[in-house]
């Protein structure tokens, strides 16, 4: 059985402690998109674990992880991250699988991604990690795959140092380098999940373009990029916060406009640690955006919802989130491709009370206050899908569970 579950806003959303959660029942975890710019937490009997390249299901003991063909990989950055799990106790060795399709990403390549971006008129605020060069490289044809690290024909045009940086890392990455879609076949009766990175609003096609990364950060890029052809996809699962929050520029119609110290948006930053995992930079804070949401539902033919990020809302006494925009003073509920007019969009708000409890201990749907599962309730209703898991806190047993993407319905 094959589960994706992919982030359904601008990335962040929690799908690291979610991929962890439901690996616990897979046999083979694989990511399909994106490359360093991700920051994946894991937090395991209060110990916090950030992942960037290497798939959220590497901390159990018994799981295959596959880093699959529409990822970009920057070696040195995989043996760091995999030292630092050696560090901590957990063994990979012979447990991390590399599609032989992926791409390297070249040193070289951060350089220029920083330059590219500072030369633009209006930043997109990359990550600088070189993923949008090495997903450029790939479309002009110039990229470098893994299954051709071996052959000097492939290798001509490269620099001296890109070599050296090569030869470097040939013979480390060369036993973990397997054709990932005959090894998921060979595996079709394993269970398998499916983990993208960033979110259906950073997908090159989907998202908020040109303030997107640049891989397939959608449901369709676990079959294109992740190795098993589009039926044999079961599941689709999106992951989403009670608010929304959003790392670099772009429109972002929701977001909060007093940021000063006591305001709503830097109280949800410090209570939900809106840090980013990779580069530290705050996040900006909104509203939850039901008309985003509602469209990431459709573009990603989601089956159900996971909810994230809730307890933040805990202490407030009342809260609003999006139902529509207002846009040159027509009423908006499309999500708009122009992004002149998402940055001029005025969100329409519905304000919800709030619960005013901690629901950190919750272990039910039952347990929930009722205006927790009201606004649930709300949510589901207006993007007319289920919310099947809420998670209440960042550890791994906070999470209710209504129903298990595992057991077909
Ligand atoms: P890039 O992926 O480094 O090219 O960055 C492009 C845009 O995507 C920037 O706005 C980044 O902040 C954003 N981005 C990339 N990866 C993530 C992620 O994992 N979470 C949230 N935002 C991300």
């Amino acid at each position: 059985m094959n589960v994706v579950i992919i982030g359904a806003q601008w990335g962040d959303e929690g799908k690291g402690k979610i991929v962890d959660y439901l690996a616990h029942e897979a046999g083979i975890v694989v990511r399909f998109s994106g490359g360093a710019n991700a920051g994946h937490t894991i937090v395991l009997a209060g110990e916090r674990y950030a992942l960037h390249l290497v798939p959220s299901g590497i901390l159990y003991p018994d799981k295959m992880v596959v880093l699959g063909s529409g990822m970009v990989i920057d070696p040195e950055a995989l043996f760091s991250e995999l030292g630092d799990l050696v560090e901590r106790g957990i063994d990979w060795e012979g447990r991390v699988l590399i599609s032989d399709r992926a791409h390297i990403v070249l040193p070289r390549y951060k350089e220029v991604d920083k330059a590219e971006d500072a030369r633009r008129r209006k930043p997109i605020g990359t990550t600088g990690r070189g993923i949008g060069v090495a997903y450029s490289m790939k479309a002009s044809r110039d990229g470098i795959r893994l299954a051709d690290l071996g052959d000097p024909d492939r290798l001509v045009n490269l620099e001296p140092e890109d070599r050296a940086f090569l030869d470097k890392w040939r013979g480390k990455l060369a036993p973990m380098i397997v054709d990932a879609s005959a090894y998921l076949a060979r595996h079709r009766n394993s269970w398998t999940l499916f983990e993208g990175a960033q979110g259906a609003l950073l997908d090159i096609d989907t998202g908020t373009y040109p303030f997107v990364s640049s891989g397939m950060s959608c449901a369709a890029g676990a079959a294109a990029q992740g190795g098993i052809g589009p039926r044999h996809i079961d599941r689709i699962l999106g992951v989403f916060k009670a608010y929304t929050t959003r790392v670099g520029n772009g429109p972002f119609p929701t977001e909060f406009d007093d940021d000063s110290p006591g305001s709503l948006s830097n109280y949800i930053r410090a209570t939900g640690n809106e840090y980013g995992v990779t580069t530290g930079r705050p996040r900006r804070c909104g509203y939850l955006d039901l008309v985003a949401l509602r469209y990431a539902c459709r573009v990603n033919s989601l089956d159900r919802l996971v909810l994230t990020h809730i307890d933040v809302y805990d202490a407030l006494p009342e809260f609003d989130a999006c139902v529509a925009y207002k846009i040159n003073k027509r009423l908006i509920e499309d999500f708009p491709a122009s992004i002149k007019d998402l940055e001029e969009a005025e969100p329409v708000l519905k304000k919800f009370p709030g619960w005013q409890t901690p629901i950190d201990a919750c272990a039910s749907w039952e347990e929930l206050p009722l205006r927790t599962r009201e606004y649930i309730e709300f949510i589901e209703d207006f993007t007319e899908t289920p919310v099947s898991i809420i998670s209440v806190g960042s550890d791994r047993l906070k999470t209710i569970v209504k129903e298990s993407p595992w057991i077909r319905s």
